[in-house]
């Protein structure tokens, strides 16, 4: 029998840092407003020409790198990203390109701030069927030039930051349970909700006639838009009640796991379902403040740093849970 466990580890975000204080003029905001609703105090936004698979590439050369892998062992790629390189191909043929490895298969997913977790629960399943035995999975976003960055986009444009997140999946034969594996997730969606935050354009939904229109453009539909107070109310919600189930199914308290990884969309979000499970602030690892809503990117890149802090050890049981766009939401647990 095959399982799968977490062989190497990478992210990547760009050098350009700003913090509040630096969007304060342009946006018409302020430090203290984006920290007390948001727990934020600095993001990353690329310059220039660099796109999403630009950063999953640094991120996911750490991941090889920290493997011990030669990129010619990966032989399945799975992209999580709502901010492709372009509309289409996936971005994952992009990466596959840049890492020079024609043929292997390349999955795009779209689930948002709960597309690792997907992408998690696909490679896991690739893997226990024998078909692939090292699969790179990344999530990597590039907010930063579909924002609204002027005062009326501030709402949304405060809170998201460029990132790239890579892990390697790989194939062991099943061992003791204190051994690394990925040990379960919990999936779910909610279509009812999706335009409580969603990009409206380019797509089919907007009329009999283009994608894309200068109507469309002139009416910002190509931003982002966000009902903040009903996403955050199914947020706390959604992650507790998937990660309370999780850890029951699998007879593990919350005094069993050793490190929660959750998205980081807001710090009160963590916060409160830290509060409802009884979770002690310690064991959460949160990254909001240095980078902003990453979507996709955020519980790979809290990965890394946090077996770069010291906090995330090969062995630790670790609990995951994330929300985001669609609705779609999760959790998953593994022993890292
Ligand atoms: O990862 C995907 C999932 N996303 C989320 O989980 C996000 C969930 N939602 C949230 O985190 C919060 O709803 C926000 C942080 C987005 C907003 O916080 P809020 O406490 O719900 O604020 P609000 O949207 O109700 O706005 C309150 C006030 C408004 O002013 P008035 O009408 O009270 O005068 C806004 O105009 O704050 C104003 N405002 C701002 N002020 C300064 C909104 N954005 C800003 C801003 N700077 N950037």
């Amino acid at each position: 029998m095959w399982q799968s466990y977490i062989s190497g580890v990478g992210a990547y975000v760009p050098e350009r840092s700003l913090t509040n204080f630096d969007l304060e003029e342009s946006l018409d905001t302020s430090d203290e407003w984006i920290q007390q609703r948001t727990g934020i105090v600095k993001r990353h936004w690329v310059e220039g020409g660099v796109a999403t698979s630009d950063l999953a590439l640094k991120a996911s050369e750490e991941a090889l790198s920290s493997a011990g892998l030669k990129k010619e062992d990966i032989d399945c790629i799975i992209f999580a990203t709502l901010s492709p390189d372009h509309d289409f191909p996936g971005s994952g043929c992009f990466l596959q390109a840049k890492l020079g490895l024609e043929g292997i298969p390349a999955f795009d997913i779209r689930q948002q701030c709960t597309g690792y977790l997907y992408g998690l629960s696909m490679a896991d399943s690739f893997i226990k069927s024998g078909v692939y035995k090292n699969v790179l999975l990344v999530g990597a976003e590039v907010h930063s030039k579909g924002l609204d960055r002027t005062p009326e986009g501030r709402n949304v444009a405060v809170l998201f930051g460029d990132g790239a997140g890579a892990t390697i999946l790989s194939r062991k034969e099943a061992g003791a349970d204190t051994e690394s594996h990925i040990i379960a997730y919990d999936l779910h969606a909610d279509g009812q909700h999706a335009k409580e935050l969603w990009v409206a354009a380019p797509g089919t939904g907007n009329g009999p006639d283009h994608r894309l229109s200068p109507a469309m453009l002139e009416e910002k539909l190509h931003y982002p838009f966000m009902n903040g107070r009903q996403v955050f109310m199914h947020a706390v919600k959604r992650m507790a009640e998937s990660l309370t189930n999780t850890l029951k199914k699998n007879n593990v308290t919350v005094d069993d796991v050793d490190l929660f990884l959750f998205h980081q969309a807001n710090l009160r979000i963590n916060d409160k379902v830290g509060e409802m499970m009884g979770i002690p602030a310690e064991k959460v690892f949160n990254t909001i403040q240095d980078y902003g809503n990453t979507t996709a990117a955020t519980i790979p890149l809290g990965m890394r740093d946090a077996v770069k802090a010291g906090k995330l050890e090969k062995g630790m049981l670790v609990g995951m849970a994330a929300f985001g766009s669609g609705f779609t939401w999760g959790s998953g647990l593994m022993r890292y």
